[in-house]
């Protein structure tokens, strides 16, 4: 049986490609990471991708003269590496129609809080100074929204008293980290049954 493959979308320090990485490294994940795909081609994603050798395509959006045409250049290239999802891992952009047509119910993002709760930027500087108690990540599917998608898992963090923000969002990271790969499996593997 053919393995799916992915592509990875990111923006800026790529934890979470790191850990899917690893995941497939390791076989908990069964999967080819075909491409890394950035529109920051200075960021540390792309330092990360190269480390490891993953195929990257990276541009810069004010070349373009508008989403359709980066993301047509986009499908192009998840065309050739023959990619069958799209994996969200800190993508700093709304995914526009030409995606989300050609990649309907296949793309995938991570969210730093328990959705529909503090969606958009900051997700976490949101939670930590509206006080609450519990936070969380979550995982959906993508549509055309904010953070608006079929929500398919998600894994409360408690925020302790002694915390700050800056480990809140360490914990936050670390359980990102284990949940991404497993749900990821878990999907493409119930695609394929
Ligand atoms: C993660 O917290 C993810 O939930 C959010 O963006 C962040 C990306 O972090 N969508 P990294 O680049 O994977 O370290």
């Amino acid at each position: 049986m053919t393995k799916p493959t992915i592509a990875v979308f990111a923006s800026g320090t790529g934890s979470n490609y790191h850990a899917v990485y690893k995941a497939i490294q390791k076989k908990e994940l069964t999967c080819d990471l075909a491409l890394l795909v950035s529109d920051q081609p200075t960021s540390k994603v792309i330092e990360k991708a190269k480390e490891h050798n993953t195929p990257y395509f990276a541009f810069q959006p004010k070349e373009y003269s508008s989403k359709d045409a980066f993301e047509s250049e986009i499908l192009d290239q998840l065309r050739i590496h023959k990619v069958d999802w799209i994996i969200l891992a800190g993508y700093m952009r709304l995914i526009g129609p030409t995606l989300l047509q050609a990649y309907e119910g296949k793309i995938l993002n991570i969210h730093p809080s328990l959705l529909p709760s503090f969606p958009g930027l900051d997700a976490i500087g949101q939670a930590f100074k509206a006080g609450v108690k519990i936070t969380g990540v979550t995982i959906h599917y993508v549509d055309e929204g904010m953070d608006t998608g079929e929500i398919i898992a998600q894994e409360a963090v408690k925020v302790l008293k002694d915390m700050d923000e800056q480990s809140l969002q360490k914990k936050i990271q670390l359980v990102e980290h284990q949940l991404y790969p497993t749900i990821i499996q878990e999907v493409i593997t119930q695609s394929i049954d």
